[in-house]
């Protein structure tokens, strides 16, 4: 479990859905991605982060890229940004993850995100394009234990 001052980050149970989905939905009365999320939280692949009783972060893992690991969405309160959260969800995905990757994604315009994995030692490994229309998916990879091409250091740029 990863752990910073009030933070703690563990994997979700049933109880969390609804503080989840809330985080989810950012604002949005109703909807959201009910079914992925449930699905992610039943399954084991919902990491929350915790502030004493209350939830202000969450992320999912699953195989949806090309069969790999993947870090499909990572999500913080408003409220709680800037505090290490994402930071704190981020490290416990890479603690937990088996193998010698993992994968994450962004649009180009996400900034905080690509600032934050780049932080954590995610380089690029190429980008899709006809997603968001002028905002390309940018694919990131994390290298486990010690894998990957060793002059791999360079922080991640962006597609023109
Ligand atoms: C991206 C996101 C998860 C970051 O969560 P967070 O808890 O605020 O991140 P952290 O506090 O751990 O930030 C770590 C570092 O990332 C970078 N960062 C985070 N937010 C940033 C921002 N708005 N602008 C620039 N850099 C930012 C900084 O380098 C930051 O370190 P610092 O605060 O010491 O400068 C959060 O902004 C969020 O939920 N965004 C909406 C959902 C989303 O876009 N998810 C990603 C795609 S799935």
């Amino acid at each position: 479990m990863e752990q910073t001052a009030t933070i703690s980050v563990v994997t979700a149970t049933e109880s969390d859905l609804d503080a989840v989905l809330e985080i989810e939905r950012d604002g949005r009365p109703e909807g959201g991605q009910v079914d992925f999320v449930a699905s992610a939280i039943t399954g084991g692949r919902c990491l929350v982060a915790r502030d004493g009783a209350t939830v202000t972060g969450f992320a999912i893992l699953d195989r949806s890229l090309f069969g790999q690991p993947f870090m499909s969405l990572l999500k913080v309160r408003p409220a709680d940004r800037r505090r290490g959260i994402g930071t704190a969800l981020v490290q416990e995905a890479i603690s937990a993850t088996e193998g010698d990757r993992l994968f994450s994604s962004t649009n180009a315009s996400n900034t905080a995100m690509r600032m934050l994995l780049g932080r954590l030692g995610f380089v690029s490994s190429g980008f899709i394009e006809n997603l968001d229309p002028g905002d390309p998916e940018l694919i990131y990879l994390r290298w486990l234990g010690g894998a990957g091409p060793a002059a791999i250091t360079a922080p991640v740029e962006a597609p023109d």
